[in-house]
């Protein structure tokens, strides 16, 4: 009888990866964070999560998911809620184009998909809100496919371990790390895999002093064999992103019910409710401001009162402060001219209004 020996040959790239899944996975069983939305395989539950976990820190998600879901328990019952009453469940989360997305998104599901969230990588990325990034989350955590899900967590760590001295947020380089995930996705627990990353990113390679005492895979990185764990991943230096200031009228009517305007159904804050005002332009000074912005936005004449408060905020393109005044309705019925919808509120309606967080901050302090 002949034996033959088979003898499979690896190569170092495949041995990596090897390690790294088996590595990877065998320490997420062991030490991943509870979070809600690991505790369901149901679709609509996992897109949810996803979708508020963009730009969104894990701690900050947790008791809006909750809410989300008490309100909106299923995909029809989203796909049936006026916008306004999920912008409501939304606010304070930010980025509320996540929300009309979202919206939009039911009802395409139960329109064209019998209310399923689609299972395919062609059809998941025609859903508003849903781009590359969660399209492989949602893919691998609820449908257990082999996609990747590569956000700035993830570019760092494979920076990291494979010592890629590229800037991060090169386009050709965030290709090639997309690649690069993709090639290191495991056929068996992708999902599992994925959230690994997600949870070695917030919790052990930090952007900042990465634990590398705790990481379980410490013997696979590269920057942490050449102590470069602290220089890696190479960022280029965002532009400083522009400032701006901007008037808001607080106008009561004889009853105190106080002016609140709708804005307009696209743009920043699209649909949330807000102090009538505007951007202040160039060569306005804030009184000016407010009686030109005011007439555009509602017809009115108003004069203007006393400064109440100044408030700064941040948004991703730029920063602002808001000034508040209180002024008076001089002339004029309001009329919705650069806004949907205008209403006097008392402050029962107002808790009950989606309103922008700066908008809460200028009524918490008057
Ligand atoms: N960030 C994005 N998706 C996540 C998930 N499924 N778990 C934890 N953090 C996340």
């Amino acid at each position: 009888m002949k034996w033959s020996i088979q003898t499979t040959i690896m190569s170092d790239a495949d041995k990596i990866k090897r390690l790294l899944n088996r590595q990877l996975l065998t320490w997420y069983r062991r030490n991943q964070r509870s979070l809600p939305w690991r505790e369901t395989s149901d679709p609509y539950r996992i897109w949810i999560s996803e979708i508020m976990l963009q730009q969104t820190q894990v701690d900050t998600v947790i008791p809006y998911y909750h809410r989300f879901l008490k309100a909106f328990p299923t995909v029809s019952s989203l796909a049936r809620a006026p916008l306004q009453d999920v912008l409501k469940v939304w606010e304070n989360l930010g980025y509320y184009s996540r929300a009309r997305n979202i919206h939009a998104a039911a009802r395409v599901i139960v329109e064209k998909f019998s209310g399923r969230i689609p299972d395919n990588l062609e059809a998941i990325k025609t859903l508003p809100g849903i781009g590359q990034y969660s399209a492989g989350a949602i893919l691998s955590i609820a449908y257990g496919q082999a996609h990747p899900a590569v956000d700035g967590n993830v570019r760092r760590i494979l920076c990291r371990l494979f010592a890629i001295r590229k800037p991060i947020d090169d386009a050709q380089e965030k290709k090639q790390l997309f690649e690069l995930a993709a090639s290191l996705i495991p056929a068996r627990h992708p999902g599992d895999f994925n959230q690994a990353l997600m949870d070695l990113g917030a919790t052990i390679c930090k952007p900042k002093n990465p634990d590398c005492s705790r990481c379980p895979v410490a013997n696979l990185c590269q920057a942490q064999l050449n102590n470069l764990q602290n220089v890696l991943p190479i960022i280029r230096k965002a532009p400083a992103i522009p400032y701006r200031q901007a008037v808001a009228a607080v106008i009561r009517n004889l009853d105190g019910l106080l002016l609140v305007v709708q804005r307009p159904a696209s743009g920043l804050l699209a649909s949330l409710w807000k102090l009538p005002g505007g951007f202040i332009k160039a060569g306005e000074d804030t009184e000016k401001s407010l009686r030109r912005s005011v007439k555009e936005e509602l017809g009115i004449s108003i004069r203007t009162g006393k400064h109440l408060t100044s408030v700064n905020h941040t948004y991703t393109h730029f920063r602002i402060t808001l000034h508040a005044y209180e002024c008076r309705l001089l002339k004029g019925t309001p009329k919705p001219l650069e806004c949907q919808n205008w209403r006097w509120a008392s402050l029962t309606d107002l808790k009950k209004l989606p309103l922008s967080k700066i908008d809460r901050m200028i009524l918490a302090e008057i």
